[in-house]
């Protein structure tokens, strides 16, 4: 062999042991990043063990008799309906609950609350007309008036005191 050769062979050699080296530390390091007490105390927590029961339960489940259901109670929806709008007591408070957004401001080609001369021809169909129209919906030359102002869950009746109050105050 000759020097040259061994020289390459030495060098070679440190250079392999310090890369074996430095991979063996890296390793190490890594392990122990990965291992730490961190982690553990990670899935120990309580919310995450509640989050991960929650992932891995029946999606279906009963209420039982007599049992403790109380877990049920938090996965359970808390109101299975929307809440019912309050029911309007007269004519003034339908108005204001349901038929001011557009009649108020007169936006949407919707007739202004006690703008007279917008209201005079209309009058002029007749009470009828109006309360029909007002019940029932209507599209017109200006716009659209939804039925009931939208407010589908009012009697015919209230809508026709809704009616009246905008009339008595646009005349
Ligand atoms: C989304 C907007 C909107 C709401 C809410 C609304 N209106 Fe109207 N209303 C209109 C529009 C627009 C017109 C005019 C349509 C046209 O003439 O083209 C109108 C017209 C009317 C008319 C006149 C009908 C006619 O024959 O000329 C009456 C009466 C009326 N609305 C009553 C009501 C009452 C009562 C409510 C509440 C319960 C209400 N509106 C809520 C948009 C609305």
């Amino acid at each position: 062999m000759s020097k040259q050769d061994s020289h390459f062979i030495n060098v070679f050699g440190i250079v392999l042991g310090v890369l074996v080296t430095v991979a063996i530390v890296l390793f190490g390091v890594a392990r122990a990043v990965g291992n730490s007490t961190q982690r553990q105390e990670v899935q120990q927590e309580d919310l995450y063990v509640k989050a991960v029961a929650a992932r891995i339960a029946p999606p279906v489940r009963e209420a039982v008799a007599g049992a403790d259901n109380s877990a049920l109670a938090i996965a359970a929806p808390a109101a299975s309906a929307a809440p019912a709008l309050p029911m309007p007591a007269d004519g003034a408070a339908l108005y204001d609950a349901a038929c001011h957004t557009c009649h108020g401001p007169g936006i949407a080609g919707a007739p202004k609350f006690g703008d007279k001369a917008a209201w005079a021809p209309r009058i002029a169909q007749g009470t009828a007309t109006l309360y029909k129209h007002a019940i029932e919906g209507f599209t017109g030359q200006h716009g659209v008036m939804p039925a009931k102002g939208g407010r589908m869950d009012v009697s015919d009746d209230l809508v026709k005191q809704g009616v009246d109050y905008m009339v008595e105050h646009s005349r």
